[in-house]
């Protein structure tokens, strides 16, 4: 959900930087033969994680939840040379479409995809990261926090989507396990003294929060 209105949202398209070529096909792809494609970051926040990743230029990112790897290539723009983006997810139908734009964007040796479950192979992952995108079920976000909290080079990031819900999470009456889970991440994150936390009402919500 867009906590904006249309035309607010079309005045943030033309007034901040253009979708590269190959994400605006990606985009455009992904509407005509992929399920669910309203799960892709989009242009204003594929812009927002290209940013962050410029500005941190991280040797490690992680990617939980590739989709049709959206994400995963506006994070890989502002990886350090000799970078590598790390990017987990258990849907097998979505390699081919992955592997097409991860060639196409010359990032292709930069790019390490996991399939498979999120925790199992989070749990036998060795490596550290200095930037986290956190974007898969929302049921696991808290332990997605706890294991990769772990995984956290000092200073580093972790941003997590959706934590807003389309506005659930200010709803009592909402009540299923994704919204509670989130409601509780939410507060968790807030009070978690080993890092500054701020939420960004971009798109459906996305939140940052630096390792002290
Ligand atoms: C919102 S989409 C990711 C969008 C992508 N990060 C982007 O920026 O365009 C969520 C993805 O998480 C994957 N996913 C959901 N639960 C998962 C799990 N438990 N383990 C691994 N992948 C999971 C889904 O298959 C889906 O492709």
């Amino acid at each position: 959900m867009d906590f904006i209105s249309e035309k607010l949202a079309e005045y943030l398209s033309q007034n901040s930087d253009k979708e590269p070529e190959i994400l605006s096909k990606l985009n455009k792809e992904t509407h005509q033969k992929i399920l669910q494609p309203r799960m892709l970051s989009g242009h204003i926040q594929g812009r927002f994680l290209s940013l962050i990743s410029k500005i941190k230029s991280p040797l490690q990112i992680l990617e939980i939840g590739t989709y049709t790897g959206y994400g995963t290539l506006c994070l890989a723009e502002g990886l350090a040379t000799n970078g590598k983006i790390f990017t987990i997810d258990r849907n097998e139908e979505l390699i081919n479409i992955q592997n097409k734009y991860f060639e196409e964007s010359g990032n292709r040796d930069k790019i390490v995809q996991l399939t498979g479950s999120a925790i199992d192979i989070l749990m036998n992952l060795d490596e550290n990261f200095d930037l986290i995108f956190i974007d898969a079920d929302k049921e696991n976000y808290i332990k997605y926090f706890e294991i990769v909290s772990k995984k956290l080079n000092p200073n580093g990031i972790i941003m997590s989507d959706n934590v807003l819900w389309s506005g659930k999470v200010v709803e009592e009456s909402d009540n299923d396990q994704e919204t509670n889970t989130l409601k509780k991440f939410n507060s968790l994150l807030s009070k978690d003294e080993r890092f500054e936390t701020i939420i960004l009402p971009l798109r459906d919500g996305l939140s940052i929060s630096r390792l002290i």
